[in-house]
């Protein structure tokens, strides 16, 4: 399966999808911010990376859905990529791309997701994978992770404890997509061609 990465800046779950390519080859990197320390990691890798100036969204998007079609993906996966995507990008690619966020969906979508946690004094934290729609951080849930909150941890520590759940959710869940064991249509997800109602738990 070929895979293209989209980042903007660390890019650790692009190191880990890099490391564990089993079933699915990360092919290149799309970054829009020229700075992005993952374009390095793609570099050591020895995997092309293209970056694309965002000032002017549609000509970016444009661009975006050229590349992709030249590296033929079959899945893009959004990874730490800071950019909500239009419906022409979407459309292009229907139901091939997916986004890892730092919380249990739907709850608290967009940024600072580790301070909400600690604010609302949580259980619970976590990180999804799901199949990216035209909101922010929204459409079907693939995958889940989580933990039990230490009420003495701070953002810093909360972060820290997610991010390396983050990076064994995503190369898992791509691993199974990799293998068709995980698969989706329209309307249903699939595991091993069984429709499953609930997000699969990966801890
Ligand atoms: C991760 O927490 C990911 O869930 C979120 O952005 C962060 C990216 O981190 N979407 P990295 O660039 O992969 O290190």
């Amino acid at each position: 399966m070929r895979v293209v990465v989209l980042i903007s800046g660390r890019g650790s779950n692009l190191e880990a999808l890099l490391k564990h390519q089993v079933n699915y080859s990360v092919e290149h990197v799309i970054s829009n911010n020229f700075d992005a320390k993952g374009i390095a990691i793609a570099k050591q890798h020895g995997v092309s990376n293209t970056c694309i100036n965002w000032s002017d969204q549609a000509a970016a998007e444009n661009t975006l859905i050229d590349v992709l079609q030249v590296h033929q993906a079959e899945l893009i996966v959004l990874a730490g990529f800071m950019r909500i995507l239009s419906k022409k990008v979407l459309n292009a690619f229907p139901n091939k791309i997916i986004n890892i966020h730092p919380s249990l969906l739907p709850k608290y979508p967009g940024l600072n997701t580790h301070q909400k946690v600690i604010d609302n004094k949580d259980e619970l934290h976590g990180a999804t994978v799901h199949l990216v729609d035209d909101q922010l951080d929204h459409g079907r849930t693939l995958a889940q992770t989580s933990f039990t909150v230490d009420s003495a941890n701070d953002v810093k520590m909360l972060a820290n404890q997610l991010i390396s759940k983050e990076h064994k959710l995503l190369t898992t869940v791509m691993s199974l997509i990799g293998s068709a064991t995980l698969t989706w249509d329209q309307e249903h997800i699939y595991m091993h061609d069984k429709t499953i109602s609930t997000p699969l738990r990966i801890n």
